[in-house]
């Protein structure tokens, strides 16, 4: 289980401690209301950030953390020291990436202030520059090692996303896109992928491939298992101690990049003599593997395999 340093929870508690946890949970509460109907979550006051960092931080922060884990997978050798976070809210992502690279300079795309002042709280020890500006005003001009936008630009015009993506991939080595693990987080998430792709870039993971997504009905997901805390038991009203945070991805570059095995796209199915495995193969088709004791040192690895780990064909 992916979790946030005691560090950055200590600052998370420090940053809530004036509040009352009641106002906290109506707040939480009332932007759940605002995000059935609208897709987005738009914050107006202080408790509701503050109930963001509570509640949706924690899930955000993993699957940003497990999808910089697949890039390490994938390039073991690159150590970005340099990001640009578009849409960072709390600093999410960064403090993430930090967790794994020797990140020296970062710049956080933001238009909310109340997000810039928290983050600039919970990011005192990394070095970091908010850039307060919308994406429809923002003109990427510098070059990064990486450029990270994480359940943000699903929040903004398709257009405008477009149009972020096509400078990004001229300013990075590596473009990471994250979105919620739902229907629509997947279909913006395609999207982003097909226009990237239409304009000469490769995919690192998930996708083995450039061809035609073969998901069909389905949505490309995974899922990552954190803590659930006190206060997501509370505005949830659940007591089991984990969520699981849903999340699809995409991780882009102009650089080109060979495919050579497939990736694990459903839970594996574990049955006493055999595994079955669902892949998204180099060749662009969804396949239904079995594998069997008999397949001896393959078996071993389909034993421990999980969904979202890259497998041979
Ligand atoms: C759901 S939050 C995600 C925050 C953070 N990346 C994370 O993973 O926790 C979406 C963020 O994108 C920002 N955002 C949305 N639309 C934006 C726009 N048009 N220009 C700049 N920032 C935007 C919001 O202010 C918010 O901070």
């Amino acid at each position: 289980m992916i979790e946030i340093p005691d560090e950055i929870q200590a600052r998370i508690e420090e940053l809530i401690a004036k509040k009352e946890p009641s106002a906290l949970q109506k707040a939480y509460l009332r932007l759940q209301e605002r995000y059935r109907g609208e897709r987005s979550f738009r914050l107006e006051t202080e408790e509701e950030h503050l109930s963001y960092l509570l509640a949706r931080f924690p899930g955000t922060f993993a699957a940003a953390s497990k999808v910089i884990v697949r890039l390490s997978e994938m390039d073991p050798s690159f150590q970005p020291q340099t990001l640009l976070d578009l849409g960072s809210g709390p600093g999410t992502a960064l403090l993430a990436a930090s967790n794994y690279f020797p990140i020296k300079q970062a710049t956080l795309v933001e238009q909310n202030s109340i997000f810039i002042k928290l983050g600039s709280s919970l990011l005192q020890n990394i070095p970091h520059e908010y850039l307060k500006t919308s994406f429809s005003e923002l003109k990427i001009t510098n070059s990064y090692d990486m450029i990270l936008a994480s359940y943000s630009l699903s929040e903004t015009d398709e257009a405008i996303a477009n149009s972020l993506i096509t400078q990004a991939l001229d300013h990075c080595t590596y473009l990471v896109l994250i979105e919620p693990g739902t229907p629509y987080g997947f279909s913006r998430l395609l999207s982003y992928r097909t226009h990237a792709i239409q304009q000469g870039a490769f995919c690192l993971a998930p996708c083995p491939h450039e061809k035609k997504c073969p998901m069909g009905t389905g949505w490309c997901h995974f899922s990552e298992r954190l803590p659930r805390t006190h206060f997501q038991k509370m505005v949830k009203h659940a007591s089991l101690g984990y969520e699981d945070e849903k999340y699809s991805y995409v991780i882009l570059s102009k650089k080109v990049i060979p495919h050579s095995m497939a990736r694990i796209v459903q839970t594996p199915k574990k049955h006493s003599g055999h595994v079955q495995l669902v892949l998204c193969t180099t060749s662009g088709n969804l396949e239904s593997k079995t594998v069997s004791k008999r397949h001896k040192d393959l078996y071993k690895l389909a034993r421990d395999a999980e969904w979202g780990d890259l497998t041979a064909e």
